[in-house]
């Protein structure tokens, strides 16, 4: 009966894996990890899908793959600082998300990040020159029910328009 208990709250801590923050993009994280059957090997993989669904490789983001796939956080910093193609910090002091999966892009996230890289002069990928904003482009985050979706400082806004989410930005700037 015992055993039998164990392994229900061993399952429940396994499907219990989501983020404590609701985000959903850490959701997909959880599909490529469960896809991959949580194998180490899969890390490249798992920080290609990170990278993609966040835009850039965060502390947490790292941490948490590194418990899913049962890796040392060094091994995985490791990994994701030795190759070029992931980037850790946007740099800025505050980071603007735009979703640019179908769904948001068909609903305005294309003419978001456009009016946004005009009015701040930088291109995605980019940070401001007063180092205030890093502006990131990123693929379905999870939310295309509310599209287009514009991810604040970690914080997920849905039904966002360009002026909008330059009014949040000009903020962060002042
Ligand atoms: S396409 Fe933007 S949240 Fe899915």
């Amino acid at each position: 009966m015992e055993t039998a208990s164990a392994e229900t709250n061993a399952k429940k801590a396994t499907d219990k894996k989501s983020h404590p923050s609701g985000d959903k993009r850490f959701k997909q994280l959880d599909i490529t990890m469960k896809r991959s059957q949580y194998r180490q090997d899969a890390l490249i993989e798992v920080l290609h899908k990170a990278q993609e669904v966040f835009g850039y490789l965060e502390d947490d983001v790292l941490t948490y793959i590194a418990r899913g796939l049962k890796l040392p956080l060094s091994r995985v910093y490791g990994v994701a600082t030795f190759y070029h193609l992931f980037s850790l910090k946007p740099g800025g002091e505050h980071t603007c998300t735009i979703c640019l999966g179908t769904a948001c892009y068909v609903k305005g996230g294309g003419k978001i990040i456009e009016d946004l890289e005009q009015e701040l002069g930088i291109k995605a990928g980019e940070t401001t020159p007063d180092a205030k904003v890093s502006l990131v482009a990123a693929r379905c985050i999870g939310a295309c029910g509310i599209a287009p979706a514009v991810v604040f400082d970690g914080n997920v806004a849905g039904k966002q328009s360009s002026s909008m989410v330059l009014a949040k930005v000009k903020g962060w700037q002042e």
